[in-house]
Protein backbone atom coordinates (compact mmCIF):
# COMPACT_ATOMS: atom_id res chain seq x y z
CA UNK A 1 0.00 0.00 0.00
CA UNK A 2 2.63 2.32 0.94
CA UNK A 3 4.72 1.19 -1.97
CA UNK A 4 2.05 2.04 -4.58
CA UNK A 5 1.38 5.93 -2.43
CA UNK A 6 5.26 6.45 -3.10
CA UNK A 7 4.81 5.31 -6.70
CA UNK A 8 1.71 7.25 -6.92
CA UNK A 9 3.57 10.32 -5.74
CA UNK A 10 6.53 9.74 -7.47
CA UNK A 11 4.56 9.63 -10.88
CA UNK A 12 2.36 12.72 -9.79
CA UNK A 13 5.89 14.69 -8.69
CA UNK A 14 6.92 13.87 -12.53
CA UNK A 15 3.86 14.71 -13.79
CA UNK A 16 4.04 17.68 -11.98
CA UNK A 17 7.57 18.74 -12.95
CA UNK A 18 6.47 18.51 -16.37
CA UNK A 19 4.02 20.79 -16.14
CA UNK A 20 5.94 23.31 -14.67
CA UNK A 21 8.35 23.11 -17.37
CA UNK A 22 5.91 23.16 -19.97
CA UNK A 23 4.67 26.06 -18.07
CA UNK A 24 8.23 27.59 -17.42
CA UNK A 25 8.90 27.69 -21.31
CA UNK A 26 4.97 29.31 -21.83
CA UNK A 27 6.38 32.33 -19.47
CA UNK A 28 10.20 32.62 -20.42
CA UNK A 29 8.55 32.60 -24.13
CA UNK A 30 5.81 35.53 -23.43
CA UNK A 31 8.68 37.39 -21.53
CA UNK A 32 10.84 37.21 -24.49
CA UNK A 33 8.43 38.71 -26.52
CA UNK A 34 8.14 41.18 -24.04
CA UNK A 35 11.43 42.12 -22.88
CA UNK A 36 13.19 41.57 -26.40
CA UNK A 37 16.40 40.92 -26.51
CA UNK A 38 18.17 41.23 -23.25
CA UNK A 39 16.99 38.18 -21.55
CA UNK A 40 18.34 35.23 -20.27
CA UNK A 41 17.21 32.09 -18.32
CA UNK A 42 16.53 32.09 -14.41
CA UNK A 43 18.73 29.47 -12.80
CA UNK A 44 15.54 28.91 -10.25
CA UNK A 45 11.93 28.38 -12.39
CA UNK A 46 10.29 28.51 -9.15
CA UNK A 47 10.27 32.16 -9.33
CA UNK A 48 8.40 32.45 -12.08
CA UNK A 49 5.53 31.36 -10.39
CA UNK A 50 3.88 33.23 -7.85
CA UNK A 51 3.43 31.11 -4.89
CA UNK A 52 -0.12 30.86 -4.49
CA UNK A 53 -0.73 29.19 -1.15
CA UNK A 54 2.13 31.29 0.69
CA UNK A 55 0.38 34.26 -1.03
CA UNK A 56 -2.93 33.63 0.46
CA UNK A 57 -1.19 32.75 4.07
CA UNK A 58 0.38 35.96 3.99
CA UNK A 59 -2.48 38.11 2.78
CA UNK A 60 -4.74 36.25 5.82
CA UNK A 61 -2.34 37.33 8.21
CA UNK A 62 -2.14 40.50 6.85
CA UNK A 63 -5.62 40.85 7.06
CA UNK A 64 -5.89 39.80 11.02
CA UNK A 65 -3.49 42.10 11.39
CA UNK A 66 -5.26 44.92 9.46
CA UNK A 67 -8.45 44.62 11.09
CA UNK A 68 -6.95 44.57 14.84
CA UNK A 69 -7.82 47.46 16.87
CA UNK A 70 -4.63 48.92 18.06
CA UNK A 71 -4.47 51.83 20.59
CA UNK A 72 -2.76 53.01 23.27
CA UNK A 73 -0.53 49.46 23.47
CA UNK A 74 2.49 51.92 25.70
CA UNK A 75 2.71 55.62 26.87
CA UNK A 76 5.37 58.79 26.49
CA UNK A 77 6.27 57.96 29.43
CA UNK A 78 7.90 54.26 28.46
CA UNK A 79 10.52 55.69 26.48
CA UNK A 80 13.54 58.25 27.01
CA UNK A 81 13.69 60.14 23.65
CA UNK A 82 17.31 60.35 22.70
CA UNK A 83 17.76 62.09 19.61
CA UNK A 84 15.88 63.55 16.60
CA UNK A 85 16.75 61.39 13.50
CA UNK A 86 14.08 62.60 10.63
CA UNK A 87 12.37 65.65 10.20
CA UNK A 88 9.00 65.43 7.89
CA UNK A 89 6.09 67.29 6.56
CA UNK A 90 3.71 66.33 9.66
CA UNK A 91 6.29 65.77 12.49
CA UNK A 92 9.60 63.77 13.64
CA UNK A 93 10.87 60.69 14.10
CA UNK A 94 13.16 60.29 17.16
CA UNK A 95 15.59 57.60 18.47
CA UNK A 96 13.96 56.22 21.97
CA UNK A 97 15.23 53.97 24.32
CA UNK A 98 12.03 51.86 25.90
CA UNK A 99 12.99 52.08 29.61
CA UNK A 100 11.72 48.32 30.67
CA UNK A 101 13.73 46.01 28.39
CA UNK A 102 16.50 49.32 27.43
CA UNK A 103 15.44 48.44 23.70
CA UNK A 104 15.84 50.90 20.89
CA UNK A 105 13.21 52.45 18.49
CA UNK A 106 12.60 54.80 16.44
CA UNK A 107 9.23 56.92 17.25
CA UNK A 108 7.67 59.16 14.68
CA UNK A 109 5.54 61.87 15.88
CA UNK A 110 2.76 62.93 14.01
CA UNK A 111 1.58 66.47 15.13
CA UNK A 112 -2.36 66.57 15.17
CA UNK A 113 -2.94 70.00 14.49
CA UNK A 114 -0.51 69.98 11.41
CA UNK A 115 -2.20 67.12 9.99
CA UNK A 116 -5.53 68.70 10.40
CA UNK A 117 -4.15 71.97 8.70
CA UNK A 118 -2.71 69.99 5.66
CA UNK A 119 -5.86 67.76 5.06
CA UNK A 120 -3.87 64.85 6.05
CA UNK A 121 -6.31 63.49 8.69
CA UNK A 122 -6.94 59.84 7.22
CA UNK A 123 -2.79 59.37 6.15
CA UNK A 124 -1.94 58.80 9.39
CA UNK A 125 -0.33 54.88 8.16
CA UNK A 126 -0.68 53.80 11.10
CA UNK A 127 -3.34 50.28 9.74
CA UNK A 128 -0.73 49.77 6.84
CA UNK A 129 2.35 49.91 9.34
CA UNK A 130 0.31 47.45 11.63
CA UNK A 131 -0.24 45.18 9.25
CA UNK A 132 2.80 44.24 6.84
CA UNK A 133 5.38 41.90 7.98
CA UNK A 134 7.71 41.25 5.79
CA UNK A 135 11.89 41.17 5.74
CA UNK A 136 12.29 44.54 3.63
CA UNK A 137 9.63 46.90 5.43
CA UNK A 138 9.19 48.34 8.75
CA UNK A 139 6.44 47.33 10.84
CA UNK A 140 5.08 49.14 14.05
CA UNK A 141 5.99 48.30 17.65
CA UNK A 142 4.09 50.31 19.67
CA UNK A 143 1.22 52.66 19.06
CA UNK A 144 -0.16 55.43 21.14
CA UNK A 145 -1.47 59.41 21.66
CA UNK A 146 -0.90 62.13 23.89
CA UNK A 147 -2.77 65.35 23.23
CA UNK A 148 -1.51 66.72 20.65
CA UNK A 149 0.46 63.95 18.82
CA UNK A 150 0.05 60.46 17.41
CA UNK A 151 3.15 58.30 18.26
CA UNK A 152 3.86 55.13 15.85
CA UNK A 153 6.60 53.39 16.91
CA UNK A 154 8.92 50.79 15.23
CA UNK A 155 12.23 48.90 15.18
CA UNK A 156 15.52 51.45 15.51
CA UNK A 157 17.35 51.04 12.02
CA UNK A 158 20.22 51.45 12.97
CA UNK A 159 22.87 51.89 9.87
CA UNK A 160 20.45 55.16 8.72
CA UNK A 161 19.21 55.70 5.44
CA UNK A 162 20.63 55.02 2.10
CA UNK A 163 20.26 59.21 1.14
CA UNK A 164 22.54 59.92 4.13
CA UNK A 165 24.66 57.09 3.18
CA UNK A 166 24.66 58.64 -0.28
CA UNK A 167 26.53 61.75 0.96
CA UNK A 168 29.14 60.21 2.40
CA UNK A 169 30.06 57.02 0.42
CA UNK A 170 28.78 58.44 -3.25
CA UNK A 171 31.41 56.66 -5.17
CA UNK A 172 31.16 53.59 -3.30
CA UNK A 173 27.15 52.98 -3.34
CA UNK A 174 27.37 54.02 -7.45
CA UNK A 175 28.61 49.99 -7.93
CA UNK A 176 26.13 48.23 -9.97
CA UNK A 177 26.34 45.32 -7.42
CA UNK A 178 25.69 47.91 -4.91
CA UNK A 179 22.68 49.23 -6.49
CA UNK A 180 21.21 45.81 -8.23
CA UNK A 181 21.27 44.67 -4.15
CA UNK A 182 19.11 47.11 -3.22
CA UNK A 183 16.51 47.11 -5.81
CA UNK A 184 16.33 43.53 -6.18
CA UNK A 185 15.11 44.05 -2.25
CA UNK A 186 12.66 46.51 -3.38
CA UNK A 187 11.35 44.11 -5.93
CA UNK A 188 10.84 41.74 -3.03
CA UNK A 189 9.42 44.38 -1.04
CA UNK A 190 6.93 45.69 -3.90
CA UNK A 191 5.94 42.03 -4.87
CA UNK A 192 4.85 41.55 -1.07
CA UNK A 193 3.01 44.88 -0.87
CA UNK A 194 1.00 44.58 -4.10
CA UNK A 195 -0.16 40.88 -3.20
CA UNK A 196 -1.77 43.00 0.03
CA UNK A 197 -2.76 45.64 -2.70
CA UNK A 198 -1.26 48.08 -1.04
CA UNK A 199 0.72 51.15 -3.92
CA UNK A 200 3.78 52.31 -1.85
CA UNK A 201 3.89 55.42 -3.68
CA UNK A 202 7.27 57.31 -2.18
CA UNK A 203 10.12 55.07 -2.92
CA UNK A 204 13.62 57.46 -2.39
CA UNK A 205 16.51 56.83 -1.18
CA UNK A 206 15.31 58.72 2.32
CA UNK A 207 12.99 55.90 2.60
CA UNK A 208 15.32 53.17 2.55
CA UNK A 209 16.76 52.41 5.82
CA UNK A 210 19.80 49.83 6.06
CA UNK A 211 20.31 47.80 8.71
CA UNK A 212 23.32 46.67 10.58
CA UNK A 213 24.09 43.41 8.12
CA UNK A 214 23.69 45.81 4.84
CA UNK A 215 20.39 45.06 3.63
CA UNK A 216 17.46 47.42 3.34
CA UNK A 217 13.95 47.45 5.34
CA UNK A 218 12.02 50.66 3.35
CA UNK A 219 10.02 52.98 5.79
CA UNK A 220 7.51 55.44 5.49
CA UNK A 221 3.71 54.46 4.05
CA UNK A 222 2.68 58.18 4.72
CA UNK A 223 1.43 57.76 0.97
CA UNK A 224 1.01 54.52 0.33
CA UNK A 225 -2.53 53.17 -0.04
CA UNK A 226 -4.57 50.15 0.34
CA UNK A 227 -6.35 49.69 -3.41
CA UNK A 228 -9.76 47.53 -2.94
CA UNK A 229 -10.38 44.57 -4.82
CA UNK A 230 -14.08 44.09 -6.18
CA UNK A 231 -15.01 41.26 -8.31
CA UNK A 232 -11.39 40.42 -8.60
CA UNK A 233 -10.95 43.78 -10.42
CA UNK A 234 -8.36 46.00 -8.86
CA UNK A 235 -9.82 49.64 -8.03
CA UNK A 236 -7.59 52.15 -9.79
CA UNK A 237 -6.54 55.28 -7.29
CA UNK A 238 -6.24 58.91 -8.87
CA UNK A 239 -4.37 61.25 -5.93
CA UNK A 240 -1.80 63.00 -7.18
CA UNK A 241 0.95 62.05 -4.34
CA UNK A 242 4.27 61.74 -3.79
CA UNK A 243 7.84 63.05 -4.16
CA UNK A 244 7.44 65.30 -7.79
CA UNK A 245 10.96 63.64 -9.22
CA UNK A 246 10.16 60.19 -8.51
CA UNK A 247 6.06 60.59 -10.03
CA UNK A 248 5.33 58.55 -12.80
CA UNK A 249 3.61 60.08 -15.88
CA UNK A 250 0.63 58.82 -15.24
CA UNK A 251 -0.31 60.37 -12.06
CA UNK A 252 0.57 63.78 -13.58
CA UNK A 253 -1.38 63.64 -17.06
CA UNK A 254 -4.82 65.09 -15.78
CA UNK A 255 -6.95 62.38 -18.81
CA UNK A 256 -4.68 59.24 -16.86
CA UNK A 257 -5.13 60.31 -13.53
CA UNK A 258 -9.16 60.59 -13.99
CA UNK A 259 -8.97 57.10 -15.22
CA UNK A 260 -6.88 56.56 -12.36
CA UNK A 261 -3.53 53.92 -11.88
CA UNK A 262 -2.44 50.93 -10.05
CA UNK A 263 0.71 49.48 -8.76
CA UNK A 264 2.65 50.96 -12.34
CA UNK A 265 3.70 54.11 -10.30
CA UNK A 266 5.87 52.00 -8.05
CA UNK A 267 7.45 50.31 -10.65
CA UNK A 268 8.49 53.30 -12.53
CA UNK A 269 9.91 54.67 -8.79
CA UNK A 270 12.16 51.64 -8.74
CA UNK A 271 13.50 52.71 -12.48
CA UNK A 272 14.31 56.71 -10.95
CA UNK A 273 15.61 54.91 -7.81
CA UNK A 274 17.98 52.86 -9.79
CA UNK A 275 18.94 56.00 -12.21
CA UNK A 276 19.78 58.36 -8.67
CA UNK A 277 21.81 55.51 -7.23
CA UNK A 278 24.31 55.15 -10.14
CA UNK A 279 24.37 59.13 -10.79
CA UNK A 280 23.67 60.63 -7.74
CA UNK A 281 20.63 62.30 -9.06
CA UNK A 282 17.02 61.61 -10.33
CA UNK A 283 16.97 61.67 -13.99
CA UNK A 284 14.02 64.32 -14.09
CA UNK A 285 15.72 66.63 -11.64
CA UNK A 286 15.28 70.46 -12.62
CA UNK A 287 14.67 73.71 -10.98
CA UNK A 288 11.80 74.08 -12.45
CA UNK A 289 8.43 72.17 -11.70
CA UNK A 290 6.42 72.89 -14.67
CA UNK A 291 9.70 71.86 -16.81
CA UNK A 292 10.25 68.79 -14.78
CA UNK A 293 6.73 67.21 -15.28
CA UNK A 294 6.88 68.16 -18.61
CA UNK A 295 9.93 65.65 -19.27
CA UNK A 296 8.61 63.04 -17.11
CA UNK A 297 5.73 63.31 -19.30
CA UNK A 298 7.54 62.76 -22.25
CA UNK A 299 9.99 60.46 -20.64
CA UNK A 300 12.82 63.13 -21.75
CA UNK A 301 16.40 62.07 -19.94
CA UNK A 302 19.85 61.58 -20.88
CA UNK A 303 22.12 59.24 -19.36
CA UNK A 304 26.16 59.92 -19.24
CA UNK A 305 28.27 58.75 -21.71
CA UNK A 306 30.00 55.76 -19.93
CA UNK A 307 26.69 54.48 -18.80
CA UNK A 308 26.24 50.82 -18.94
CA UNK A 309 23.98 49.50 -21.92
CA UNK A 310 22.64 46.97 -20.21
CA UNK A 311 21.61 49.38 -17.60
CA UNK A 312 20.90 51.42 -19.77
CA UNK A 313 18.19 49.20 -21.82
CA UNK A 314 16.64 48.04 -18.11
CA UNK A 315 16.06 52.20 -17.58
CA UNK A 316 14.74 52.51 -20.59
CA UNK A 317 12.04 49.91 -19.94
CA UNK A 318 11.51 50.64 -16.61
CA UNK A 319 10.73 54.62 -17.61
CA UNK A 320 8.46 53.73 -20.36
CA UNK A 321 5.46 56.73 -20.09
CA UNK A 322 3.36 53.70 -21.74
CA UNK A 323 2.01 51.98 -18.59
CA UNK A 324 1.25 48.91 -21.00
CA UNK A 325 4.91 48.64 -21.87
CA UNK A 326 6.41 49.39 -19.01
CA UNK A 327 8.49 46.65 -17.37
CA UNK A 328 6.35 45.29 -14.09
CA UNK A 329 3.00 46.56 -15.62
CA UNK A 330 2.47 43.29 -18.04
CA UNK A 331 0.39 40.28 -16.90
CA UNK A 332 3.87 38.77 -15.36
CA UNK A 333 4.03 41.83 -12.69
CA UNK A 334 7.33 42.14 -10.85
CA UNK A 335 9.01 39.02 -12.83
CA UNK A 336 9.27 40.64 -16.24
CA UNK A 337 11.75 43.30 -14.09
CA UNK A 338 13.29 40.35 -12.59
CA UNK A 339 14.36 38.61 -16.37
CA UNK A 340 15.85 41.46 -17.31
CA UNK A 341 19.53 40.71 -18.11
CA UNK A 342 20.61 43.59 -15.45
CA UNK A 343 19.08 41.04 -12.90
CA UNK A 344 20.81 38.24 -14.15
CA UNK A 345 23.62 37.35 -11.42
CA UNK A 346 20.80 38.07 -8.21
CA UNK A 347 20.29 35.22 -6.76
CA UNK A 348 16.60 35.70 -5.27
CA UNK A 349 16.69 33.46 -2.45
CA UNK A 350 19.57 34.31 -1.45
CA UNK A 351 18.76 37.76 -1.22
CA UNK A 352 14.91 36.60 0.28
CA UNK A 353 16.94 34.31 2.89
CA UNK A 354 19.69 37.25 3.35
CA UNK A 355 22.44 34.46 2.83
CA UNK A 356 24.17 37.14 0.18
CA UNK A 357 26.72 39.11 1.90
CA UNK A 358 26.04 42.54 1.44
CA UNK A 359 28.41 44.88 -0.44
CA UNK A 360 28.38 47.50 1.23
CA UNK A 361 27.91 47.32 5.30
CA UNK A 362 27.55 50.34 7.34
CA UNK A 363 29.07 51.09 10.21
CA UNK A 364 27.31 49.86 13.64
CA UNK A 365 29.95 49.83 16.10
CA UNK A 366 28.93 50.44 19.28
CA UNK A 367 30.90 53.87 19.23
CA UNK A 368 29.53 54.83 16.16
CA UNK A 369 26.07 53.91 17.15
CA UNK A 370 26.34 55.42 20.07
CA UNK A 371 26.77 59.09 18.72
CA UNK A 372 24.26 58.23 15.83
CA UNK A 373 26.77 58.90 13.01
CA UNK A 374 24.64 56.46 10.33
CA UNK A 375 22.12 59.67 10.92
CA UNK A 376 21.59 63.53 9.65
CA UNK A 377 22.79 65.52 12.24
CA UNK A 378 19.56 67.61 13.04
CA UNK A 379 18.82 70.47 15.81
CA UNK A 380 16.99 68.82 18.61
CA UNK A 381 13.40 69.00 18.43
CA UNK A 382 11.08 69.32 21.52
CA UNK A 383 7.81 67.78 21.67
CA UNK A 384 5.08 69.99 21.92
CA UNK A 385 1.87 69.33 23.83
CA UNK A 386 -1.04 71.25 24.49
CA UNK A 387 -2.68 70.69 28.46
CA UNK A 388 -6.35 69.77 26.53
CA UNK A 389 -6.52 66.87 24.17
CA UNK A 390 -6.87 68.64 20.55
CA UNK A 391 -9.43 67.19 17.76
CA UNK A 392 -10.21 64.03 19.27
CA UNK A 393 -12.81 63.14 17.39
CA UNK A 394 -10.44 62.92 14.35
CA UNK A 395 -8.32 60.94 15.50
CA UNK A 396 -10.43 58.64 17.47
CA UNK A 397 -9.86 55.41 15.72
CA UNK A 398 -5.68 56.19 16.59
N1 LIG B 1 12.55 52.90 11.99
C1 LIG B 1 13.49 53.80 11.72
N2 LIG B 1 14.77 53.55 12.07
C2 LIG B 1 15.74 54.44 11.78
N3 LIG B 1 15.52 55.63 11.19
C3 LIG B 1 14.28 55.93 10.83
C4 LIG B 1 13.19 55.04 11.06
N4 LIG B 1 12.06 55.59 10.58
C5 LIG B 1 12.44 56.77 10.07
N5 LIG B 1 13.75 57.00 10.21
C6 LIG B 1 14.51 58.19 9.80
O1 LIG B 1 13.65 59.30 9.81
C7 LIG B 1 13.51 59.85 8.48
C8 LIG B 1 12.08 60.32 8.29
O2 LIG B 1 11.19 59.23 8.50
P1 LIG B 1 9.95 58.97 7.56
O3 LIG B 1 10.45 58.84 6.18
O4 LIG B 1 9.17 57.85 8.12
O5 LIG B 1 9.16 60.27 7.78
P2 LIG B 1 8.81 61.49 6.85
O6 LIG B 1 9.52 61.48 5.57
O7 LIG B 1 8.90 62.64 7.73
O8 LIG B 1 7.37 61.10 6.65
P3 LIG B 1 6.20 61.81 5.93
O9 LIG B 1 6.55 61.67 4.47
O10 LIG B 1 5.08 60.94 6.38
O11 LIG B 1 6.19 63.22 6.40
C9 LIG B 1 13.94 58.74 7.55
O12 LIG B 1 14.43 59.24 6.34
C10 LIG B 1 15.02 58.04 8.37
O13 LIG B 1 16.25 58.73 8.25
MG1 LIG C 1 10.19 59.83 4.39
Amino acid sequence: MKRNDDNHDDNEEQSNTNEKNEMVNAVLKKVKRLCNETLVAMKTPTDFFPKVEETEKLKKSFFYRWNMKLSNTASLDDFTIMKTIGVGSFGHVFCSLYKKTKTPYAIKVLNKEQMVRMQQVDRVQKQILQSVKNTFLIDLRFVFKTNSNLFLVMPLVKGGDLYTHMQMYSEFLRDERCIRFYAAQVILAFEYLHAMNIIYRDLKPENILLECDGYIRIADFGFAKFISTTNNKKALTKSFIGTPEYMAPEMLISTERKKGYTFSVDWWSLGILVYELKTGNPPFLNDNLIQMFDHIIKGKYSTPKNFDETLSDLLKKMLHVRVNMRLGCGKLGSQEIKFHSWFSKVNWDAIRNKTETAYFVPNCTSAYLVQMKNFFQYPEILIKENDQEEYSSLFKNF
